[in-house]
């Protein structure tokens, strides 16, 4: 695969306007998202709630690629339509999450890695024949007493740098996610710090493993206070402090940055782009990766009803595609 196939479809996940939609849950973690709104996790109703997701009218005008699990990436419509070939039929780009989630970090209590290098060549080379064009990793960073600690950040670096260069290698965009944690009662310049750390860290490892940032996108977390401390950094300061913290660490060959929401508020998450996107303009493009931001609404309706409220609950994903799609212009009409 050359450099300028793999860049060209990193540009085109940024494109003006345009964002991702996460719908990558394992389904240990969709599970626990239908419990909370009591639907029963089984195979058909996952596939049913994916469908609907993926098959929200004009998705494509604010969303340039859709996240998928194993599991769905082999699924199909009600009609037998494969949805990768859905997507792409509809001008969405397919990737696939291809971590195998995390485990405790030997010896660093209280921390985690990121498996699934094991093998992932040849899975690698099965999406791409599925019609994944990206692939995400998510590397997870905790913040506590003592923690993260420099043997954290560079063994999940290194896991993710090694995955990225095997992306490439098989034709898949890299979608490098090294999340910072929300949870704790950490102020925002621990986050700061942290993320500068993380950032640094991840950047001089693609470095080292030769994998070309033109043919690579980063989905970070925003530098925000700590869920449970007590002062919260309002939308100016997340922005301004997430953009000066990109501004310091990421190449700007890089195409674009795309955020997770991390269990933001879904109005916070756009909010936050918008202001990053207006403090513009930025070396890259900057834009949203959003799992629950996007979804969460609408889940909510479905769970009520699920034939009859399929028309609410597409609405509903279609509303928050446009705000992030505004926002990632820094042209949200909302109010903050
Ligand atoms: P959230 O936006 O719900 O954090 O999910 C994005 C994602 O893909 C995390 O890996």
């Amino acid at each position: 695969m050359s450099i300028e196939q793999l860049a060209e479809t990193a540009q085109a996940m940024v494109a003006p306007g345009k964002g991702i939609i996460a719908i990558d849950e394992s389904n240990t973690t969709i599970g626990k998202r239908f419990a909370a709104v009591g639907i029963e996790n089984s195979e058909e109703h996952r596939r049913a709630y994916r469908e609907l997701l993926l098959t929200v009218p004009r998705l494509s005008e604010h969303v340039s690629g859709a996240i998928l699990y194993d599991e769905t990436l082999r699924q199909s419509t009600r009609a037998g339509v494969p949805f990768a070939k859905y997507l792409a039929d509809h001008g969405i780009i397919p990737g696939i999450k291809v971590d195998k989630g995390t485990t405790a970090l030997a010896g660093f209590p209280g921390e985690l890695v990121t498996e699934g290098l094991d093998g992932l060549r040849g899975r690698l080379e099965e999406y791409y024949r599925l019609g994944a064009r990206f692939a995400k990793w998510r590397a997870v960073i905790t913040i506590g007493d003592d923690i993260p600690t420099g043997t954290c950040i560079e063994v999940n670096a290194h896991a993710l740098a090694r995955y990225a260069a095997l992306c490439q290698e098989q034709g898949l965009v890299p979608m490098v996610e090294p999340e910072v944690l929300m949870d704790g009662s950490h102020d925002i310049e621990t986050a700061y710090e942290v993320t500068e750390a993380v950032l640094r860290s991840l950047f001089g490892a693609l470095y080292e493993q030769n994998v070309l940032l033109e043919g690579t996108i980063l989905k970070s977390s925003m530098v925000v206070s700590g869920k449970d401390c007590e002062e919260q950094a309002g939308i100016q300061e997340v922005a301004e402090s997430t953009l000066m913290c990109l501004k310091s660490t990421v190449p700007a060959i890089l195409p674009g940055v795309v955020f997770l929401s991390g269990g933001q508020e879904d109005e916070d998450a756009t909010a936050h782009l918008d202001a990053m996107n207006r403090l513009g303009p930025n070396p890259w493009a900057l834009s949203f990766s959003y799992g629950r931001a996007m979804q969460q609404a609408a889940l909510k309706l479905w769970a009520k009803d699920m034939a009859g409220n399929a028309k609410k609950a597409r609405d509903a994903v279609y509303a928050r595609a446009r705000a992030n799609g505004q926002a990632a212009l820094g042209q949200w009409q909302g109010e903050y």
